[in-house]
């Protein structure tokens, strides 16, 4: 909890800095823990009820773990009719996890989405910021290989 300290102290504790502060640690966690926001609580005097109201009431904060590496794919009418499904269950067969849950060493976070506005470029399959047009199953594995080979490089 000392991140969290460190945080709360960056703002001296002041609640009406308590979307900065909330924004900081979601930062650091990729996600805010019960146990975090216990901790939260107590330092600035707030009860766990207030302070999950107000997580609650924003949807840019995360109540479940979320991976380091966010992969959403499109299921919208366009992106669908072009093969969408295929390339979906190709990444929950590749990753062992559904859409909507993050793998167990939390490296990718999958998601679904309907419609990002590029329907041209369907199916699409978005990786952090980078679209990635008219993938296919086979292009799945590509994606997944560099961003596992990014990980290898940046442990070593
Ligand atoms: S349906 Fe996928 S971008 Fe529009």
């Amino acid at each position: 909890m000392e991140k969290v300290d460190e945080i709360i102290a960056r703002y001296n504790g002041d609640r009406s800095a308590l979307i900065s502060i909330l924004q900081d640690i979601q930062a650091e966690y990729n996600w805010l823990p019960r146990e975090v926001l216990t901790e939260v609580a107590k330092k600035m005097g707030l009860s766990l009820t207030e302070l999950c109201g107000t997580v609650t009431f924003y949807r840019s904060f995360r109540l479940k773990p979320r991976g380091k590496h966010l992969i959403t794919v499109c299921m919208g009418t366009a992106c669908h009719v072009r093969g969408a499904p295929r390339v979906l269950e190709e990444l929950e067969k590749k990753l062992k996890t559904s859409a909507g849950a993050t793998t167990p060493d939390r490296l990718f976070t999958l998601e679904t989405v309907r419609c990002l506005g590029a329907c041209a470029l369907g199916p699409i399959v978005v990786l952090g910021d980078e679209y990635h047009g008219q993938m296919t199953k086979a292009k799945v594995d590509a994606l997944l290989s560099e961003v596992r080979q990014s990980e290898r490089g940046a442990s070593q």
